[in-house]
This record gives C-alpha cells, structure tokens and sequence, in this order.
C-alpha cells in the first residue's frame, strides 16, 4: 500500500528529472521493451510512461549502423534547451557530431594512443561506438556545470522514449582535452571563447540490451 509521501516522492522526482518527456510529442514512448529488472520493482509509479522511460534507460555502448535522422537529433536538443538553469541562464553550448568523417579522424587518434582498447571486439569508434555524439560546452569558470548535467539528463530520457540509445561520455572527452594532436577536432566545435567542451553524450541506435546496473536505494531516505 502507498503512503501518501512515496507519492509525493515519486512526483518530485519525475518533475525534476523527466522534464524532457512531456516537452514534445515526438518524446514518447515507442513500444520500448519492458525490462524484468524494471518489472520486480513493478508499482503503480511504473505505469507513468515518464517513470518508465526514466526506469527502462540504460547506457549503450554498441550501437547499429544507422544513422539517426537529423530530425530525431533535433528533437533531442530541443528537450536538452529546454532543461532549468540557474535564473535561466543556460549556460551551456551544444554541438552535434553525426559526421563519419571528424568521428573516425579523432578515433585514429585514439587508436595510436590506445591500440588495445582499439582490438576490443566490434569496436567502431572511441565513443562508445555510436554514429552520433552530441558535445556539450559549459564556461570555462566553472559555472553551469549543474545545469549541463540536466540538459544531458534531458537528452538522454527524451532518447530513450524515442528508442534510441545514448551514453554519457567522459572518458574520450578527457582524451580529446588532454591530446594536443585533437585540438583542431576541439577546435571545429567552435564553442565560444569563454566555454569549454565539457562532456559529450554517444546517440544510435541500440544493439544491445544491458541489465540494469544495481543502485543502493539506501542512499535516499525519508527524515522524520
Ligand atoms: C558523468 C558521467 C560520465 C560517464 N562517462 C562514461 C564513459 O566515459 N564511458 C562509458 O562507457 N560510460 C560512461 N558513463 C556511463 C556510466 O558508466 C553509467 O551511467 C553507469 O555505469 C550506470 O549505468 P546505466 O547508465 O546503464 O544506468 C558516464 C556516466 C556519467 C554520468
């Protein structure tokens, strides 16, 4: 039986993370697989489409070779902007990578630094294999950073519901910072002068299914 505050709970929690799903109608649903971990942890919260977009999501890191539709991208961006910040001040910078060409230029040189990751089987490309990777910049200060998280956050649950798949990506962006020889591929970005590429989101097509990771429900609780 539900309280009355695990109600109250489950709304905030969907008003403040799954802004992203109500934005646009291309952001529903599209008869996702329910997945049997979700399912044990079936409630009546599980039946919102929104918690089960939230609830069903999962990192991807192999991704068919399709191309993701320029709309859908757009699509994509549209829910990210649409995130809150800080009295509104959207203190982030998107760019949206769908071009073979600059992906496969940086893996090379990822490769030579990284041959064994490289030989990993069906390894594509340093983004976790996917033909699209959306670059998010922040200010160089510091700021926004908490406010790029929820874009992100938007991005991917809005993909989800879409029936794409989608990896938060810090790794290779330490990689592209800390790499002299892929400044000019940081450089195409063309964030503004005083914004910096902060991290970047992998976008395909899924080609695979992972289990939901496991996370400790005791770092949340109730104080009386
Ligand atoms: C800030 C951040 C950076 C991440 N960087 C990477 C990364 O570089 N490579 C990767 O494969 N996954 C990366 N991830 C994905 C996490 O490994 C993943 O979210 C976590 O293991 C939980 O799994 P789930 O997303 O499937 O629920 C990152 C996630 C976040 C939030």
């Amino acid at each position: 039986m539900k309280t009355w505050k695990n109600w109250i709970f489950s709304a905030c929690l969907c008003a403040g993370i799954g802004t992203a799903a109500g934005l646009a109608t291309s952001c529903t649903p599209q008869g996702q697989k329910a997945d049997p971990q979700a399912a044990d942890s079936a409630t009546e919260e599980n039946k919102n489409m929104v918690v089960e977009t939230i609830m069903n999501r999962r990192s991807i890191r192999k991704y068919k070779d399709q191309p993701v539709e320029r709309e859908k991208l757009e699509t994509l961006i549209r829910c990210g902007i649409n995130a809150p910040s800080g009295m509104n001040r959207q203190p982030w910078e998107v760019r949206v990578v769908d071009d073979a060409e600059y992906i496969n230029g940086v893996t090379e040189i990822f490769k030579e630094a990284n041959p064994k990751a490289a030989e990993e089987e069906g390894f594509k490309n340093m983004f976790r294999n996917a033909p699209a990777v959306i670059f998010i910049g922040s200010p160089k200060d510091g700021s926004g950073q908490f406010d790029c998280g929820l874009l992100g956050e938007n991005i991917v649950l809005a993909a989800q519901s879409m029936g794409l798949g989608t990896c938060f990506l810090g790794g290779p962006v330490r990689f592209m910072l800390d790499q002299e020889e892929v400044r000019p591929y940081v450089e195409r970005l063309q964030f503004s002068e005083n914004y910096g590429l902060l991290y970047a989101i992998a976008v395909g097509y899924p080609d695979e299914s992972p289990e939901a990771k496991p996370r400790d429900a005791g770092k949340a609780r109730f104080i009386d």
